[in-house]
C-alpha cells in the first residue's frame, strides 16, 4: 500500500514535470517577430502627455532581450510566436500604413491598440490577415472613416471594440467612425463567436437596426450608444439567451419591449433617449439578474409595474424624464440593493410615504417629484451613503432632518418646495467638505444667510423666497450664483470680485442699493449678470467691458444715471441687454449699431432721457 502510494506520488511528480516543461524551456521569441514589433515601434511616436498617467510601454522594449518578455507582448509558450499584443493607453500617436510590420505578426489572437492617437487614420482591410483573431480591440484611438467590410472575415472573433468612449470620456468627433449597412449584416452573420461587441459613438446612421435579429446568440455585452441609429429595434434582443448588458442609449430607435420570453441573464438595460413606446410590462420581471435598469427620457407611460418589486438584484433604477403616472411605486423600499433611484420629472399622482424609503441604506442617489409624506420624525432615517438628493416639487413644508445623517452629500436640490421658516441651525454643519450644489430656490424660506460654511460650492440657486439682510458671499469655486426674488439688502460686497470661476450671477428683484462694484469688471468668465429691479445707483461701470464673455446683461429698472454705454455695442458676445427703466442719457451712436452684429438678439433701452 504505502509503496503504491509512493509510486504514484512519484508518477504524478514526473507528469507535473513534464507539464511544466514549456514553462522553463518556453520558448523565445522568433527575431522576425521581434523585428516586425521594434519596426511597428519605431514607426509611431510616443507622447507621454497624451493622458494623464498613460503607459509608454514600447520604450521600454529592448533590442536583443526575448521579446516575449516585453511589456504588452503575450507569446504561446510552445511556438514562441506572438500571439497577443496589449498596447492600449501606451501614449502612441502615428498613422498605420498597408506596409506596416504589425501585419507581419500573422498569429495574432489579441490586439489592443486602444487609447491611443491613430491621428484619424482608416482601420486598414489588411487587418484581415489575422486569421486567428479572437479579442480586437481599437477602442477610442482616433481612428475614423469607414470601418473596412474585410472585419467580417476575422470569423473568430470574441471581443470587437471599436468604440470612441475611453473611461466615461468621449474627445474623438463622433463622426470619426462609420460603418455601412451592408458590411454591417455581414459582420452580424459571419462573426458568430462574437460575445463582446462595443460600437459607442461610430456612425451608424446607414445601418438598419433589424440586422441585430442575426446577432450571435453567445453576444454577451452589445454597446451601441450615440450612433445615430434609426428605426425600430427587433424585440428578439432582449431574448438572447447569454446577454448581460444592452446598452442602445441615445438613439433614435423605436423599442417595444417583449411580452415574455425576457433573457433571463440581462443585468444591465440602458435605453435612456430612445423612443420606448407603451409601457413597462409586467413581464419585465423575468429579467431575475437585472441590476441597472436605465430608462431616463423615453417617453414612457402608464405606471411602474409592481412586479418589479421582484427584480431584488436591482441597484440602478433610472426612470427620470418621462410620462409615468399612478401611484408613486411605494415598493421600491423593498428593492434593498438600490444604490440609484431616480424617478426625478414624471406625473406620478397621490402621497407617497417617505418611509418606504427606511429600508434603503445604501442610497447614494435619490430623486423625486412628487408629493412626500415626509413625518417630522425623520431623523429615525439615516441615508449615510447619500451623495444626491433631489426632492423638487414634493410639498416639502421643512428641511428633511434626516440629511443630518448624510455626511457625504455632494448635490442638493429641494427646490419647488414649501419650506418656511429659518434655515435649521444643523444644516449649517451639514457636508462641510462635499457640498457643491445647492438648490433651495422657489420656498418660503426666511432670514439672513451670515456665510456659507461649504468649501466646495459651485452652484447655489436661493432664488425665490423671502431671505433677507446683506448678500451673503459665496466661497471661490462658485460659478453659478443666483439670489434673485428675495429681499437681500445693501451693497454688492467686493468679495464678489474675488469670485474667478462665476460665469451667471443673478441678483434681480432684491432691495439691493449703493453702486455697481467696478471691480465686477475682474470677473473674466462671466456670462450672465441681471442685476435688474433693483436700487443701484451711480454709473454702468466701464470695467464690465473686461467681462469678454459677458453674453446677458439686465441692469433694467434701477436708478442708474450714466450716457449709454456705447461699448455694449462692440461686446463680442453680448447677445441681449436691458438698460430700461433708468437714468440713462444721451445719443445712441450710431442708432443702427446693434442691428450690425450677429450675436446680439434683443436689446431693450426704452426710456432712455
Ligand atoms: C503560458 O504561460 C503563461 C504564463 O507564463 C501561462 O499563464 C499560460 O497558462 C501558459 N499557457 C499555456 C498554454 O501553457
Ligand atoms: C478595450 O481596451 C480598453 C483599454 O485597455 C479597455 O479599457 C476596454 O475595457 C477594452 N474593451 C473591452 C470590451 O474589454
Ligand atoms: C485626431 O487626429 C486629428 C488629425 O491628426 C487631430 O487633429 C486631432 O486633434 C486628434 N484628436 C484628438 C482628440 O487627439
Ligand atoms: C465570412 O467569413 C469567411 C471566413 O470564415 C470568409 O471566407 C467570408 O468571405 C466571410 N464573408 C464575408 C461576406 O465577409
Ligand atoms: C479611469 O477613471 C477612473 C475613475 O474616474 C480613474 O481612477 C482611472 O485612473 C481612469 N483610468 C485611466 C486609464 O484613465
Ligand atoms: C439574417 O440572416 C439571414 C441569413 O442568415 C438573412 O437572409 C437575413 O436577411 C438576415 N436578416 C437581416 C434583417 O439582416
Ligand atoms: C424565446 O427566445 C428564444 C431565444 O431567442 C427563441 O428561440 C424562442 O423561439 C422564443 N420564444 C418565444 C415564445 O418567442
Ligand atoms: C415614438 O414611437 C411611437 C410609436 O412607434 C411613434 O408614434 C412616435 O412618433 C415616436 N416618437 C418619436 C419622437 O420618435
Ligand atoms: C413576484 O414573484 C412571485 C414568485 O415568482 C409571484 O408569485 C408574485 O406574484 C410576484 N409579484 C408581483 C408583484 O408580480
Ligand atoms: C417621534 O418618535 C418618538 C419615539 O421614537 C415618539 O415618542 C413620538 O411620539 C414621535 N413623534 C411623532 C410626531 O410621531
Ligand atoms: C481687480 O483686479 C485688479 C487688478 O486687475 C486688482 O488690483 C484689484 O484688487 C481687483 N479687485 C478685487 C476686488 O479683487
Ligand atoms: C444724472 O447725472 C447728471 C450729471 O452727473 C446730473 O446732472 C443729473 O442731475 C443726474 N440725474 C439724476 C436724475 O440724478
Amino acid at each position: 500500500m504505502e509503496f503504491y502510494q509512493t509510486l504514484c506520488l512519484l508518477v504524478s511528480l514526473s507528469a507535473q514535470a513534464l507539464l511544466d516543461l514549456p514553462f522553463t524551456t518556453a520558448q523565445s521569441c522568433h527575431p522576425v517577430q521581434s523585428n516586425a514589433l521594434l519596426q511597428f515601434s519605431n514607426s509611431l511616436t510616443v507622447k507621454t502627455d497624451m493622458y494623464p498617467h498613460c503607459d509608454p510601454k514600447t520604450t521600454r522594449w529592448e533590442n536583443g532581450q526575448d521579446c516575449c518578455l516585453w511589456d504588452g507582448v503575450a507569446c504561446d509558450n510552445v511556438t514562441g510566436n506572438v500571439i497577443g499584443l496589449d498596447l492600449s493607453f501606451s501614449c502612441l500617436q502615428g498613422t498605420l500604413h498597408p506596409d506596416s510590420s504589425l501585419f507581419a505578426l500573422r498569429h495574432l489572437q489579441s490586439l489592443n491598440l486602444g487609447a491611443n492617437n491613430f491621428l484619424t487614420s482608416p482601420i486598414l482591410p489588411e487587418l484581415s490577415v489575422f486569421t486567428d483573431l479572437r479579442h480586437l480591440n481599437l477602442t477610442y484611438s482616433n481612428f475614423s472613416g469607414l470601418v473596412p467590410t474585410e472585419i467580417s472575415y476575422l470569423s473568430k472573433l470574441v471581443l470587437l471594440d471599436l468604440s470612441q468612449t475611453f473611461n466615461g470620456t468621449s474627445t474623438y468627433a463622433p463622426s470619426g467612425l462609420r460603418i455601412e449597412n451592408t458590411d454591417f449584416k455581414v459582420l452580424v452573420q459571419n462573426l458568430t463567436e462574437l460575445r463582446v461587441l462595443k460600437l459607442d459613438l461610430v456612425d451608424m446612421s446607414a445601418v438598419s437596426p433589424s440586422s441585430f435579429v442575426n446577432l450571435s446568440s453567445s453576444l454577451t455585452i452589445f454597446s451601441a450608444s450615440s450612433c445615430h441609429l434609426q428605426g425600430e429595434l427587433p424585440p428578439n434582443i432582449f431574448s438572447l439567451p447569454n446577454l448581460l448588458d444592452l446598452d442602445l442609449q441615445s438613439n433614435d430607435i423605436t423599442v417595444s419591449f417583449p411580452k415574455s420570453n425576457w433573457s433571463k441573464s440581462v443585468e444591465s438595460l440602458t435605453l435612456s433617449y430612445t423612443n420606448i413606446s407603451g409601457k413597462i410590462p409586467d413581464s419585465i420581471s423575468e429579467l431575475k439578474n437585472l441590476k441597472t435598469l436605465a430608462l431616463r427620457s423615453c417617453m414612457l407611460i402608464g405606471s411602474i409595474p409592481s412586479s418589479l418589486v421582484n427584480l431584488t438584484e436591482l441597484t440602478r433604477l433610472d426612470l427620470w424624464n418621462n410620462e409615468l403616472t399612478g401611484h408613486p411605486p411605494s415598493f421600491v423600499g423593498k428593492l434593498e440593493r438600490l444604490i440609484h433611484l431616480d424617478l426625478f420629472y414624471n406625473n406620478f399622482i397621490g402621497v407617497l410615504d417617505f418611509r418606504v424609503f427606511s429600508t434603503l441604506k445604501n442610497l447614494q442617489f435619490l430623486g423625486l417629484t412628487v408629493e412626500l409624506n415626509l413625518d417630522s420624525n425623520s431623523t429615525n432615517y439615516i441615508f449615510s451613503e447619500l451623495e444626491i438628493l433631489e426632492l423638487s416639487s414634493c410639498n416639502l413644508i421643512e428641511f428633511p432632518s434626516f440629511l443630518n445623517s448624510s455626511r457625504k452629500l455632494r448635490q442638493l436640490n429641494l427646490s419647488k418646495n414649501k419650506i418656511s421658516g429659518r434655515i435649521p441651525r444643523w444644516f449649517w454643519d451639514l457636508a462641510k467638505d462635499t457640498l457643491s450644489i445647492l438648490d433651495i430656490s422657489s420656498n418660503l424660506i426666511e432670514g439672513d444667510i451670515p456665510q456659507f460654511p461649504w468649501k466646495e460650492l459651485a452652484v447655489v440657486d436661493l432664488s425665490d423666497n423671502l431671505f433677507q439682510g446683506p448678500l451673503p458671499t459665496p466661497p471661490l469655486p462658485t460659478f453659478f450664483f443666483s439670489a434673485s426674488y428675495n429681499r437681500f439688502s445693501g451693497e454688492i460686497p467686493s468679495s464678489f470680485c474675488k469670485l474667478s470661476s462665476l460665469r451667471l450671477l443673478r441678483l434681480a428683484n432684491n432691495n439691493l442699493s449703493g453702486s455697481i462694484p467696478h471691480c465686477l469688471g475682474n470677473l473674466t468668465e462671466l456670462s450672465v449678470l441681471d442685476l435688474g429691479a433693483n436700487k443701484f445707483e451711480g454709473t454702468l461701470p466701464r470695467s464690465l467691458n473686461n467681462c469678454a464673455l459677458l453674453g446677458q446683461l439686465n441692469v433694467s429698472y434701477n436708478k442708474i444715471n450714466d450716457t449709454f454705454p456705447k461699448w455694449l455695442l462692440e461686446a463680442e458676445f453680448l447677445s441681449s441687454f436691458d438698460l430700461q427703466f433708468n437714468e440713462f442719457h444721451g445719443q445712441i451712436d450710431p442708432p443702427t449699431d446693434p442691428f450690425l452684429r450677429p450675436s446680439l438678439r434683443s436689446f431693450s433701452i426704452a426710456n432712455i432721457i
